[in-house]
């Protein structure tokens, strides 16, 4: 155990995992699916989805960490079922995928606050130019500048990990995640004030219920997943450094609502500066990953020098700030399994991994324009390029994750095993209302919607195929 670290207080637990929800998932994909799966009716699916679904695989995940203090591919067999540590395996899998790739966006967040630093509002055309050439790729100029953005952001990261849980992960948490928060409000209060602001709110929050189909209710789901960071194991591990003191349904709770308040706030500040860069015409967006690296830095660069400068740097650094305490979260997990199992010390550990990890992540690197094989080669039916597959391929299997991970709780490991877990922490759980809501929904919904929809989403990401 003293080997492993311990979250040192409530508040730190919930800060790190939060920092491990709120991340490049909430500002800068949200708006994209959003622009994606049809405005405001996307919203309401992925609010129903995360409070329905998404709560109790989470709550699911927590318990099944701290009842083993173990990594996602031990748990399972510490539990009794070593067979089921296939779901951590494939968990552990995933979050590297994540990874691999989500470094290199993070680097681009860093890029651009450091261009934007230095007065360089030009990327964002230099990137509207390689649009027009080849569909959705961007940061084609300059590979040399991603690889060095890349590789300090996997620094970064390294080091945060390497400090260990109090003193690493929950230390930085507890810093980024209420500035994140202040410097978002400064952004929303600074946006709303914007001309045609009125018209990206309007795009963002009317619904229009005809636009949703398969893909759609599809990508809500697998946003609101991603988004809380569930089904590969990230919350099985963060779980595992829980006192039994504490209250997981309560703490999953705030970590869910503060995922989605975060997540729908960055909309408010992100759709009015895509509408101001846009002149309130939000008919044909760059759509797609492009959305805000090829719309924001226009945006901050017609605001004029001096305030463009300070409103495009603070709005990267808070990008910077979501996104590292996320990649944190994902190289914790693997971390965890090379301490625990093959008990190698945590500061080798982590940078034998992430040396791994950054290997892996090279094809997405060069698959936005630098090399043409990765970035056309891989041919699904919305992209072409190997970190659209390597993000639509992790995807898919967090539902999968998802999926099994309830259905082993319910069926395998048992309700009341569960419902044991749960109650320390929390007088008088048994004869809450939220204790059936969970037990209902980790036996039956959760299991019935989560299973459908990996079919839905696998036959219309890998297919083609709309059932809906
Ligand atoms: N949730 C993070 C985001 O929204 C990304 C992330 C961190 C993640 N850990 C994860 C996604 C585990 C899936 C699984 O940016």
């Amino acid at each position: 155990m003293a080997l492993r670290g311990t979250f040192s207080s409530r508040a730190g637990f919930i800060a790190a995992a939060a920092g491990s929800a709120v991340g490049l998932g909430n500002i800068w994909k949200f708006p994209f699916e959003v622009e994606r799966g049809g405005g405001a009716a996307f919203v309401v699916m992925y609010l129903v989805f995360a409070f329905l679904l998404c709560f109790p695989v989470m709550v699911t995940e927590i318990a099944i960490g701290r009842k083993t203090n173990k990594n996602p591919v031990a748990a399972f067999g510490s539990l009794g079922f070593p067979k089921w540590n296939l779901i951590g395996k494939v968990g552990t899998f995933c979050g590297v995928l994540i990874l691999s790739y989500y470094n290199i966006v993070a680097g681009w967040a860093l890029g651009y606050l450091i261009e934007m630093l230095m007065g360089n509002f030009d990327i964002g055309n230099q990137f509207s130019q390689a649009q027009v050439g080849a569909g959705e790729y961007y940061y084609a100029g300059d590979i040399l500048k991603v690889v060095v953005y890349s590789i300090i952001f996997m620094w970064m990261t390294s080091y945060v990990v390497g400090k260990g849980i109090s003193g690493g992960i929950e230390k930085a948490a507890k810093v980024l995640m209420p500035s994140l928060i202040i410097m978002l409000f400064c952004m929303v209060g600074y946006a709303l004030t914007l001309p045609y602001a009125m018209d990206g709110l309007k795009y963002y929050l009317i619904p229009e219920f005809g636009e949703i189909n398969a893909s759609s209710i599809g990508g809500a789901l697998r946003q609101a997943f991603f988004s809380l960071s569930l089904g590969m194991g990230t919350l099985i591990t963060y779980g595992s450094y829980l006192s039994k003191k504490e209250n997981i349904v309560s703490a999953s709770a705030l970590i869910t609502l503060a995922d989605v308040a975060i997540a729908f706030i960055a909309g408010l500040m992100v759709f009015p500066l895509i509408a101001f860069n846009n002149s309130g015409d939000l008919t044909n967006l760059v759509s797609g990953p492009g959305l805000l690296f090829v719309n924001l830095p226009n945006a901050f660069g017609s605001m004029g020098p001096g305030i463009g400068v300070a409103v495009g740097s603070f709005f990267f650094l808070l990008i910077a700030f979501a996104a590292l305490t996320s990649t944190v979260s994902l190289l914790e997990v693997p971390v965890a399994y090379v301490v625990d199992e093959l008990k190698v010390k945590r500061k080798k550990a982590v940078w034998l991994v992430a040396g791994v990890i950054y290997l892996v992540g090279i094809p997405s690197l060069l698959g936005n324009g630098a090399s043409e094989f990765f970035t056309y080669a891989f041919k699904l039916p919305a992209s072409s390029d190997f970190l659209s597959l390597a993000a639509q391929l992790s995807d898919t299997l967090l539902l999968l994750g998802g999926f099994f991970i309830v259905t082993f709780t319910a069926y395998v490991w048992k309700r009341e095993n569960f419902n044991a877990e749960l109650a320390q922490g929390f007088d008088g759980f048994e004869n809450s209302l939220v204790s059936k809501f969970l037990n209902i929904a980790i036996s039956y919904i959760c299991p019935f919607l989560l299973g459908l929809l990996f079919i839905v989403v696998l036959l219309s990401n890998f297919f083609g195929i709309n059932l809906i």
